[in-house]
């Protein structure tokens, strides 16, 4: 039987976030408050080095590739890339997380380019909130993106929303009555301690208990749980079109069902987005002769993945923000 990746506590990783830059245009307040700076000159994965990286991935069994940012539509060989990782055999899917900023112009050459799905941060639907939040007062032009996405055919567009209290906690019915008539998942995500952001975590921190609890009195009901849908839990009702998605990394047991692997935009390999500072593949990735070396060390180094982030410990060791290795 092939190698497969498969951790020491029986979980399965067929799905890999890569990030294809570290570099944002926006200024999340939980993420980049003061804007990306530019520490030392970065170059970052070639599309041959991707190409080289998700081969290796594909063949030990990983079957979606999720492109991360910071902003991965900064790189301008963005639909070069999507179309390389599609057209690996075994990838299934490739999805991207974006913030959106000019999705409205490229939703239908991302989606021509092989793109399956696809994930916008929208952390307020207020266009002043919005503005507030992430820097940007371009609120209408990523609503414009999302509905452009939808028109140029991916299935399900995917919203991010990160949950904060005192900021985008009201917005919540807002949130809701949107996605009565749209075929969007709303992801509500945690907001999550990082290096930097600790005062804005203990000031703004929010459960996404409260969210379920006011879904399930409401006629939302849990669904069950599918292999890719990783630790977020999904939520139905039958007269919404929408869908809601919960991510609780502070709940118990969210790693129990963790399906994904990292790697940066310089190519480390990291296991969790939390305490640790990765491996580096990057001296394997420029030829492809070198793909057993290649598939031999992440078999190696998944050997060592951890059975939790241990973030209900005060864990935010390594990570500085989640631009850094996408989120
Ligand atoms: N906590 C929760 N979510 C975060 N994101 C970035 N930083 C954090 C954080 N500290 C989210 C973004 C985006 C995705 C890539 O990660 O909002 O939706
Ligand atoms: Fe940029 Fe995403 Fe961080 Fe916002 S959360 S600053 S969009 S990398």
């Amino acid at each position: 039987m092939s190698q497969q990746l498969i951790d020491n506590f029986d979980r399965k990783f067929e799905y890999l976030r890569l990030s294809i830059t570290d570099v944002c245009n926006f200024k999340c307040n939980y993420c980049l408050p003061d804007g990306y700076q530019r520490t030392h000159e970065k170059q970052f994965l070639s599309k041959q080095e991707i190409t080289n990286l998700v081969n290796a991935f594909a063949e030990l069994g990983a079957n979606k590739v999720r492109i991360t940012g910071g902003e991965p539509a900064l790189r301008k060989d963005f639909p070069q890339i999507i179309e390389a990782i599609a057209t690996i055999p075994g990838i299934k899917k490739v999805a991207t997380t974006t913030n959106g900023y000019n999705l409205s112009n490229n939703a239908q050459a991302w989606f021509d380019a092989g793109l399956d799905a696809i994930n916008v941060s929208v952390d307020s639907l207020d266009a002043k909130t919005f503005h507030l939040i992430t820097g940007k007062n371009i609120f209408q032009k990523v609503m414009q993106g999302v509905n452009d996405s939808v028109k140029a055919g991916f299935k399900q567009v995917k919203i991010n929303s990160v949950l904060m209290k005192g900021l985008n906690d009201i917005d919540l019915d807002l949130y809701i009555n949107w996605i009565k008539d749209q075929p969007i998942q709303l992801r509500f995500i945690e907001l999550m301690q990082t290096e930097d952001n600790g005062e804005f975590f203990n000031k703004h921190h929010l459960s996404g208990e409260w969210i379920k609890k006011n879904l399930l009195e409401n006629g939302w009901s849990k669904k069950e749980s599918l292999s890719h849908d990783g630790p977020a839990q999904i939520f139905c009702h039958p007269d919404y079109q929408g869908e809601i998605g919960l991510i609780m990394p502070y709940s118990k047991d969210f790693c129990k069902s963790c399906n994904r692997l990292r790697v940066s935009s310089v190519g480390r390999l990291h296991l969790c987005l939390f305490g640790e500072e990765g491996v580096d593949l990057r001296d394997l990735l420029g030829s492809s002769a070198d793909k057993e070396k290649l598939k031999q060390r992440i078999l190696a180094s998944l050997q060592t993945k951890k059975v939790s982030h241990y973030l209900a410990d005060g864990e935010v060791g390594g990570t500085p923000h989640l631009a850094s290795i996408g989120g």
